[in-house]
């Protein structure tokens, strides 16, 4: 069997207490091995932590004790830097809020991770450039006549769809998306849901979802939910 994509090692978060004293663990031993290329959903009550797990895989938070390894690599080995690097290459995030930059054209938005990457390694003679990917991933989530919009002039729906584009823009090998559909009408999240299924085998992510959406959750292969700390398997 090849190496899990992402392996957690009871992963433990704890948050100091309110009051000050001590503190309590929102994760408490989380452990879990995603295969590359698998769909997976995290469904809990409001402040079970599912936020919390997926920044902790995201590379935006660290756990207290445990181990996250993102391709057999210990996150907790790796400096800031590294980290950044990291979050930038080899994750996407879609959250619940688009979060574009307003005053950006759609075009700009999905290419700011980009503009992050040196651009000193010479590119494959095939290798698609980023500007032919952008523009083959607009028109994929069917923006491409939005292309020069602004953020403000497109529907919320819409909006999603370009943080999405953003997100794989510098082909990563995990998605994260937190409640994405959560600010949509039920339309436009039943299309998001599908599209993100779609991109998952299309362009090969893996795509961990938290949702309170079991719709949602349902389209993917493997459902769990944090109860107490801990992912359990839901039939
Ligand atoms: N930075 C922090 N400091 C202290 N406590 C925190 C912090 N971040 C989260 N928590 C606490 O950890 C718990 C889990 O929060 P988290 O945001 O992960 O929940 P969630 O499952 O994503 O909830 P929701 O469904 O409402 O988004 C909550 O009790 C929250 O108050
Ligand atoms: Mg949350």
């Amino acid at each position: 069997m090849p190496a899990p994509l992402l392996e957690l090692k009871e992963v433990i978060r704890r948050y100091a207490a309110v009051g000050g004293s001590g503190s309590v663990p929102v994760l408490n031993g989380v452990s879990l091995a995603v295969a590359s290329g698998e769909t997976l959903a995290i469904v809990g009550p409001s402040g079970s932590g599912k936020s919390t797990l997926l920044q902790i895989i995201g590379t935006l938070d660290r756990a207290s004790s445990g181990e996250v390894l993102l391709c057999g690599k210990n996150l907790a080995e790796l400096d800031d830097l590294q980290l950044a690097e990291v979050r930038n290459r080899q994750i996407g995030f879609v959250f619940q809020s688009h979060f574009l930059l307003p005053q950006c054209t759609v075009w700009e938005n999905v290419m700011v991770p980009s503009l992050a990457l040196p651009k000193t390694l010479p590119a494959a003679k095939d290798a698609e450039t980023t500007e032919a990917r952008a523009t083959r991933l607009l028109k994929r989530v069917g923006l491409g006549d939005r292309i020069n919009h602004r953020p403000g002039q497109l529907s919320g729906g819409e909006r999603q769809r370009v943080a999405v584009v953003r997100a794989l823009i510098n082909k990563p090998q995990l998605l994260l998306a937190d409640e994405p559909t959560g600010a949509l009408d039920y339309a436009s999240a039943t299309a998001l849901g599908k599209l993100l299924i779609e991109l998952n085998r299309e362009e090969s992510v893996t795509l961990i979802v938290v949702t309170h959406a079991m719709e949602l959750a349902r389209q993917m292969s493997r459902v769990f939910e944090l109860r107490d700390g801990n992912l359990v398997a839901t039939a």
